[in-house]
C-alpha cells in the first residue's frame, strides 16, 4: 500500500511539474506573447523592428572585427547594410512624425468629395485586378480604418503597411501613384473627412462586411462560401460553376504573384491560432512573423473585433444549429423525466 501511494505521489508531482512549468514554457516559446497596441498606428513598432536589425548588424560587425583576420569584403558589406538600415530608420521616423502632424488638421468633407475622384479611378465596383490584387471597395473605409493609418496610406502606402522593404523605385506598390494625385496635407484630411461622411456607422457594419472589405481581397473563407472573387453562389448549371472556379483560380494566381505567397484560407485559423494571435497579427504582421508577405491592414479596434466575430462563425459554422438542437433535446429530456416520474408513481402506488 505504501508503495502504491509513493508511485501515485510521483505521478502527481510530475503531472503538476509538466502542467505548471513545462507547458507554460513551451507555450511561451511556440506562441510568444505579443502585446496588442489598441490598433493605434504610431510607427513605434516599425522603428523598433529596424532598431533590432541595426543592433544585430552591429553585433555582426564587432564579431568580424574581433576575428584574427577580419575580412575587408565582409566588413564593407556589413557597413553597407548598416547604412541602409539607418537610412530606413530615419525615413520611418520622418514619415510617422509627419502623419502625427497631419492628423491634427481638420478635414473639409465638401472639398474632400472632389479629391475622392482620384481614388475611384482605381477603387470602383467591378474593378479589374491591378498587378494581381483587386482594389477593395471603399464603401466602409471611413469607418473601418484607423485615421493615422489612412493618412499614412495616402501619403505612402508601402510605408504605412510596413512593406516598404518589398518595393523599390522600379517595383512600386500598386497604389503608389496616389501620393502624386493627393499630395497636400489638406487634401489628405479632406478626402478622409469625405470618406467618414459616406461610410455607414460602425453599428451598421456587420462582421461579414468588415471582413470582406478589410481582408476579403486576399483571403478565401471556404466555410462561408467567401472567395477573393466574391461570394460563391449555388449554381444550377455545372458549366457556370466551372466558369466561376476558373475565375477564382486566376485570381488566386494573381494574388500569389503579387504577394509572393498565396494568402491562406482563413476558415479554421481562429481554431488553430486563437483570437489573440490573429488580432496581434492583423495589427502588426511583421512583429509576429518577421519577413511575412502580409501587409499591415490598418483597421481600428472595433473592426478587428468584427473580423474576429466573422472568423469565429466560420470556424464553428454549426454553432447555431447545435444550440437549436440542444434546446430541443433539453425540452425532450424534461418531458421524459416528468413522464418517467409519473409512470414510476403509477407502478409503485399499490406497493406502498
Ligand atoms: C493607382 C490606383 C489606386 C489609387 C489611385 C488609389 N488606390 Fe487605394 N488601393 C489600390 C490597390 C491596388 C489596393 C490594394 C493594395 C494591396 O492590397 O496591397 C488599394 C488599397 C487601398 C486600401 C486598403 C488598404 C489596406 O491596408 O487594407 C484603402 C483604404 C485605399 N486603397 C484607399 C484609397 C484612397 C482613400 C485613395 C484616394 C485618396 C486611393 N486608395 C487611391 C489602388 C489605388
Ligand atoms: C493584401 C493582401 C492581404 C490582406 C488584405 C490580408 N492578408 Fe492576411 N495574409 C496575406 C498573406 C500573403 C499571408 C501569408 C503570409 C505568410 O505566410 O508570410 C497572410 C496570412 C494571414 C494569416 C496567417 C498567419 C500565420 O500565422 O500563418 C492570418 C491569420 C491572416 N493573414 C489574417 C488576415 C486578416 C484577419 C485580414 C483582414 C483584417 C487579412 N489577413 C488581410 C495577405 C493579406
Amino acid at each position: 500500500m505504501k508503495k502504491e501511494l509513493f508511485i501515485l505521489s510521483v505521478v502527481v508531482a510530475f503531472s503538476l511539474l509538466t502542467y505548471y512549468l513545462v507547458e507554460p514554457f513551451a507555450h511561451s516559446v511556440m506562441h510568444p506573447h505579443v502585446e496588442i497596441d489598441g490598433f493605434k498606428y504610431s510607427g513605434a513598432s516599425d522603428i523598433a523592428e529596424v532598431d533590432h536589425k541595426i543592433s544585430k548588424i552591429r553585433t555582426d560587425i564587432e564579431a568580424e572585427k574581433a576575428k584574427e583576420k577580419p575580412e575587408d569584403k565582409v566588413l564593407k558589406m556589413l557597413d553597407a547594410d548598416m547604412q541602409a538600415a539607418e537610412a530606413r530608420r530615419e525615413a520611418k521616423k520622418v514619415f510617422w512624425t509627419d502623419v502625427e502632424r497631419i492628423a491634427a488638421l481638420k478635414g473639409d468633407a465638401v472639398h474632400g468629395e472632389s479629391v475622392y475622384a482620384n481614388c475611384t479611378s482605381c477603387h470602383m465596383d467591378g474593378a479589374a485586378p491591378m498587378g494581381g490584387v483587386i482594389p477593395p471597395s471603399l464603401r466602409t473605409s471611413g469607418a473601418i480604418y484607423e485615421r493615422h493609418y489612412l493618412i499614412g496610406l495616402i501619403k505612402d502606402p508601402a510605408m504605412a503597411s510596413n512593406v516598404d522593404h518589398k518595393f523599390s523605385i522600379v517595383n512600386n506598390h500598386q497604389m503608389d501613384s496616389v501620393k502624386y494625385m493627393v499630395s497636400t496635407d489638406q487634401d489628405i484630411v479632406d478626402v478622409i473627412a469625405y470618406m467618414e461622411k459616406i461610410a455607414p456607422s460602425m453599428d451598421e457594419i456587420t462582421p461579414k462586411v468588415a471582413f470582406e472589405d478589410a481582408c476579403g481581397r486576399c483571403h478565401d473563407v471556404r466555410y462561408m462560401n467567401w472567395t477573393i472573387t466574391g461570394t460563391k453562389p449555388t449554381f444550377k448549371d455545372k458549366r457556370d460553376e466551372m466558369a466561376f472556379d476558373i475565375k477564382h483560380l486566376d485570381a488566386q494566381e494573381g494574388i500569389k504573384g503579387y504577394m509572393g505567397k498565396l494568402p491562406p484560407d482563413l476558415s479554421m485559423y481562429i481554431r488553430s491560432r486563437g483570437e489573440h494571435y490573429i488580432k496581434a497579427f492583423v495589427e502588426d504582421p511583421q512583429q509576429l512573423l518577421l519577413g511575412t508577405s502580409m501587409p499591415r491592414v490598418g483597421v481600428n479596434a472595433q473592426t478587428a473585433d468584427k473580423v474576429i466575430a466573422y472568423l469565429e462563425e466560420a470556424g464553428d459554422p454549426k454553432a447555431q444549429e447545435r444550440n437549436t438542437i440542444g434546446m430541443y433535446v433539453m425540452i425532450y429530456m424534461i418531458f421524459f423525466v416528468i413522464a418517467a416520474y409519473l409512470w414510476k408513481r403509477q407502478v409503485w402506488r399499490d406497493l406502498h
